[in-house]
């Protein structure tokens, strides 16, 4: 079982008050906060071990090689992945999806094909689809939740039609916290010849992955919201899916020999990592990711479910807030509005002036806005170092918060 006052002690920040409250951090959706090894890896990356990669046959651009280089296989064992040459280290959930936009949709879709995509999907894994509906004619097939926000795996197969190419899919909601049946998805997909590209930005966080067994063919995750540093990421390739995809972005590090007539290019994946990385960014990903994995990703899992049991036992007790997303099996993610005239804006406003740190807005999910009705929610997420006793003082600072509007 996790050890919550351990782990709050490894993340300096939480020791902060904010608007002289203690900090009560639930804004994990959006980014996470990170572990002292991260902070101290990325320092000592700049202070003591910092040159290019790949380009250097001095000391410091070997060890900087050795380092990024090893973060491939971190992320490889982070999600379940077999062969570490299928993981493209990048900036983020938005490059991958990008990428795999520009690399291998791009090239393959005729005017009239189809991508399909469920409602709850974050705009990163809307808009560069909807490049594709704008350029070449592309038409984007859009699955609904239930009420409850839960998407059932069925209406997804069910959709699959002669002109899908693709199914774009999130793992786990950043608004609602559904998680989403992506095996039995990728399964079907996979008998129909459909690729699956899943988002795992949130995913990731919240739940042990395994992609040798769940089948996808891309795999996104962003490393801000995986407790390591910003602008930092990979996207997990199935090996096959390299042969049909061109490069995105064209550089140095991504080639074998340019001339003035010709390019070739190196083989996947750094075909696909093209110019300086973010060399550093990753280092401090990858010691994230260890991090994860030494404290558990299931314990993270079983920690993360107790708070949102507690944490929908406290909501539910408030008849005057109308939380987005019920399904049982969720992660600790709530969206809310209030009765009466608080906006989520002032909700939030409000609830920083306690210290609790909450996102209020659209949170990239302009659909998922739309066929729930609403233009904007508040929303909760829980990480793994946030406590019971958080979850009291966001009831606390909610509570305040309606007395003020009623
Ligand atoms: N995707 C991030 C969120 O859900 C920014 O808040």
């Amino acid at each position: 079982m996790l050890d919550v006052d351990k782990i709050r002690a490894d993340f300096p920040i939480l020791k902060r008050e904010v608007n002289g409250k203690p900090l009560v951090y639930l804004d994990n959706g959006a980014s996470a906060q990170k572990p002292q090894a991260v902070i101290d890896a990325v320092t000592r990356a700049y202070s003591e071990e910092y040159a290019n990669v790949h380009r250097g046959l001095h000391t410091l651009s070997n060890i900087a090689t050795e380092k990024f280089e090893a973060v491939r296989g971190t992320v490889a064992r982070f999600l379940g992945v077999s062969d570490e040459s299928q993981i493209v280290l990048n900036s983020g959930t938005t490059e991958g999806i990008n990428m795999v936009a520009y690399g291998w949709a791009m090239p393959r879709m005729e005017p009239g094909d189809e991508i399909l995509l469920s409602v709850m999907e974050h705009h990163a894994n809307i808009v560069p689809w909807h490049f594709l509906r704008e350029r070449q004619g592309v038409k984007l097939t859009w699955v609904d939740t239930d009420a409850a926000g839960w998407l059932d795996p069925q209406k997804v197969i069910d959709a699959i039609g002669p002109r899908t190419k693709l199914i774009a899919i999130t793992q786990l909601s950043n608004v609602l916290g559904t998680k989403v049946d992506v095996k039995a998805i990728c399964d079907a997909a996979r008998a129909r010849g459909v690729a699956v590209l899943v988002d795992g930005s949130q995913g990731a966080v919240h739940m042990p992955v395994d992609l040798d067994e769940m089948g996808c063919d891309f795999y996104a995750i962003t490393g801000h919201k995986l407790y390591g540093p910003s602008a930092s990421g990979a996207i997990f390739v199935r090996g096959e899916r390299f042969e049909e995809m061109r490069p995105f972005m064209g550089g140095g590090d991504m080639i074998r020999d340019v001339s003035k007539d010709a390019v070739s290019y190196a083989d996947p994946p750094m075909k696909f990592e093209a110019g300086t990385p973010g060399i550093v960014q990753a280092i401090g990903l990858g010691v994230a990711l260890d991090y994860m994995m030494e404290v558990g990703v299931a314990d993270i899992a079983a920690h993360e479910d107790r708070l949102r049991d507690y944490a929908r036992a406290r909501l539910d007790g408030l008849n005057w807030l109308h939380q987005q997303g019920t399904v049982a099996d969720k992660a600790a993610i709530f969206s809310f509005t209030m009765d009466g005239a608080a906006h989520p804006h002032d909700i939030s406003t409000i609830l920083d002036k306690k210290g609790v740190a909450v996102r209020a807005g659209h949170h990239c999910a302009g659909p998922l806005m739309d066929h729930l009705g609403v233009s904007a929610t508040c929303r909760a997420s829980f990480a793994m170092y946030n406590t019971t006793a958080e979850v009291d003082t966001l009831v606390e600072a909610l509570e305040l918060c309606h007395e003020f509007f009623a």
